[in-house]
């Protein structure tokens, strides 16, 4: 393990109660959403040695360990982006940090655009593929990636289950990634749907690989906070993508919750 990895591990599990066997990684504006958990330790990001600040308004840079429908988990409030001005290592990060901590399923939350007119702000979407749209590792045209290595088969279909419990509607599609910071524009958002893509958003993708290849069952689930741009003619503030997520918080937070407790009866 490298030498700065092995520092913020030997830190947090030094102030952990819990063995965490599932993370989630709150999206901007679904901080709240660690309220609930029971036992709560939290670690704030800025006493973990050599471990990155988040810069983001809506993302609070905390680690939280605790119980959560009945799972021992961590919860990173609060996740790092290459538009911060931080490289690839860094903004996965926390993925080799929980799994060193023992987790083997990761739960990737996002805040996101719509790209369809009938999953209107505020919809829940678990994401079945992703589009890698930086165009960062390769000039050509991307293609849906929904390998279940990337997008776990069983947690998806636990997420599918959870939603019928709690009469939460979910909706499914592929998560296109772009870099930001800047909102797309009608022609990329256009791009994005002819490729397939259903929600956009500047995260999440970096996360997905990583955990997928460190051998983590992967499930991520957006929260459609505004159409994108070309949906409907209107311009999206980062203001409203908090507040629309604020609002589907209660329900995301008792999607969750189920969830964590199905994948504990799976277990
Ligand atoms: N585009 C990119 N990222 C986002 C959006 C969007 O429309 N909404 C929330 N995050």
């Amino acid at each position: 393990m490298e030498d700065n990895l092995r520092e913020s591990v030997d830190y947090v599990q030094g102030h952990a109660t819990v063995q965490p066997r599932t993370a989630v990684v709150l999206g901007s504006g679904l901080g709240h959403m660690a309220e609930n958990v029971v036992g709560a330790v939290i670690v704030h990001y800025r006493d973990i040695p050599s471990y990155p600040v988040s810069t983001v308004e809506g993302h609070a840079g905390e680690l939280i360990l605790g119980n959560l429908g009945g799972e021992k988990v961590v919860i990173a409030s609060g996740r790092f982006h290459l538009y911060e001005g931080l490289d690839i290592d860094t903004v996965t990060l926390p993925m080799r940090l929980v799994k060193a901590l023992g987790v083997e399923n990761v739960i990737i939350t996002n805040s996101a655009g719509s790209v369809c007119k009938e999953n209107a702000p505020g919809s829940l979407m678990a994401v079945t593929g992703h589009l890698d749209c930086t165009f960062r590792e390769s000039p050509e045209m991307p293609s849906i990636v929904s390998d279940s290595r990337y997008h776990s088969g069983e947690l998806l279909e636990i997420a599918r289950k959870s939603a019928s419990v709690e009469e939460i509607d979910l909706c499914e599609g592929e998560y296109a990634w772009t870099l930001g910071p800047s909102y797309e524009t009608p022609a990329e958002i256009e791009m994005i749907s002819e490729l397939g893509g259903d929600a956009v958003g500047m995260s999440s993708v970096p996360e997905i690989r990583a955990a997928a290849e460190l051998g983590m069952n992967v499930l991520t689930i957006s929260c459609l906070t505004n159409y994108a741009v070309d949906v409907v003619q209107t311009p999206i503030t980062h203001e409203d993508v908090i507040i629309i997520a604020s609002e589907a918080g209660e329900r995301f937070g008792r999607l969750l919750s189920t969830i964590l407790e199905q994948i504990g009866e799976s277990e």
